[in-house]
């Protein structure tokens, strides 16, 4: 069934380290390789289709290969790819997130999460003349130096990669996420931070709901020390409401950073917030960043395409995923009731993820309570049965428009399939 997979991947192998461009690509014993993707499906080399729940981590919104978007795409690839001169495009997508995201009056378009995320440290360092950035554990930004941080009981940041200095960790400081105790014991005693950086809704460590007044209260301390909040919106922007978890929320973050959704497949990310914190960058101001690719013709056109598309079907697009999604967890909490499978799913909007445990997970220790031996095989079965979740425990499962009922109903019955395989510890 896996054979071109196994060829290809051995090929790989030689050539590229670990035979994948992305560390979480790879499972055992080797992934299937891609080789076309439409709607909620993704087909592999060896011809077998998938439902996806991967959705390229949370990019495809709109589906795979989004006729609207790729026609866009395709009428600005005759003009050129690259041009490395303001366009007019660039302007009209900084109007847009203007217009829709609550914190944002100016917009600086880069690549990546991570450039997004990066940047938006080294703003709020600039604008607070302080060094000492908060993160929380089981957040991810990227795989950037001073994000990629872990702490011991005592509190002690160390790098969670090798080759990362424990100079640039030591700024880090990691705390639990949801938990504000922690949170205003850490900020009242201390007068070096220069910002709390956080995904509002946690979609890497599976995916962690916050609780709205951990968020109004997060809101308040930054306001009332001077911090720079930024909500790092690389899943969460476009997918929960076209202005993200701030509008989701109703929160005003002071920095907000995007990709993902917001070019649904295409290589862009922003960095959103205030005039007076944006115009810290370069050449208005002396806060350096830079990037051949910024801004290019071809993800910007992507960009348009998809937020015109969002904002126009909003009223129906995301009541809609809401739906699908919420049938298909109740679906699945049926099947793992009836099949005795202790478990918790969290969800929220078109997202989901679920955890072979009896607690609530609400932060990475709950997370990591989950039984990971049932996660794999989970994962494994629905692969088996033509289901692609990402392979982790500590990812979440994307729904998008393109998703449909009947897809709803043979994920259902995979994950009952799978249940029925297993036989849970007492
Ligand atoms: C919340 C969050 N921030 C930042 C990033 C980094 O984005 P990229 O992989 O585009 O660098 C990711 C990637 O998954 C993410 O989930």
């Amino acid at each position: 069934m896996y054979d071109n997979s196994r060829i290809l991947f051995d090929r790989a192998t030689k050539v590229i380290p670990g035979g994948v461009n992305s560390p979480v690509r790879f499972f055992k014993p080797f992934p299937f390789f891609a080789a076309s993707s439409s709607g909620s499906k993704v087909t592999s080399s060896d011809h077998v289709t998938y439902v996806d729940y991967c959705m390229g981590y949370g990019s495809l919104l709109l589906g795979h290969a989004n006729d609207e978007i790729i026609e866009a795409v395709k009428s600005q690839l005759s003009n050129g790819s690259l041009y490395c001169i303001p366009t007019e495009k660039e302007v009209i997508l900084g109007e847009m997130f203007a217009k829709l995201v609550p914190a944002c009056e100016m917009t600086r378009i880069v690549n990546s999460g991570m450039e997004a995320t990066m940047n938006a440290i080294r703003l709020a360092r600039a604008f607070t003349r302080q060094n000492k950035v908060i993160k929380f554990e089981g957040c991810y930004h990227g795989a950037q130096d001073y994000t990629m941080v872990n702490s011991d009981t005592s509190g002690n940041s160390s790098p969670s990669s090798s080759g990362i200095p424990n100079e640039f960790s030591s700024e880090t400081i990691v705390l639990p996420f949801n938990d504000t105790v922690q949170l205003e014991e850490v900020i009242r005693k201390r007068n070096d931070i220069s910002c709390v950086i956080l995904e509002p809704v946690p979609a890497n460590m599976g995916l962690v709901i916050p609780d709205k007044e951990y968020l109004n209260f997060l809101r308040k301390i930054t306001l009332e020390k001077d911090i720079v909040l930024i909500f790092d919106e690389v899943v969460t922007g476009f997918r929960l409401a076209t202005g993200g978890a701030s509008e989701f929320f109703g929160i005003r973050p002071d920095i907000v950073t995007f990709s993902k959704s917001v070019a649904n497949g295409f290589s862009l990310a922003s960095i959103c917030g205030s005039r007076e914190l944006l115009e810290l960058l370069s050449p208005s101001g002396d806060v350096y960043q830079a990037s051949t690719y910024a801004g290019n013709p071809v993800a910007v056109t992507a960009a348009i395409a998809t937020i015109s598309a969002l904002s126009r079907g909003r009223d129906q697009i995301y009541p809609r995923m809401t739906r699908i999604c919420d049938s298909l967890t109740d679906g699945i909490k049926e099947v793992a009731h009836e099949r005795k499978i202790p478990c918790r799913i969290n969800s929220i909007s078109s997202m989901y993820q679920l955890f072979f445990t009896t607690r609530d997970v609400r932060d990475l220790a709950s997370a990591r309570a989950s039984d990971l031996d049932m996660f794999t095989m989970l994962f494994r079965t629905l692969l088996e049965k033509g289901v692609f979740i990402p392979p982790s425990q500590f990812e979440t499962c994307f729904l998008s428009y393109a998703h449909a009922d009947e897809d709803i109903d043979k994920t259902i019955e995979a994950y009952d399939y799978a249940f029925s395989l297993m036989r849970p510890n007492k």
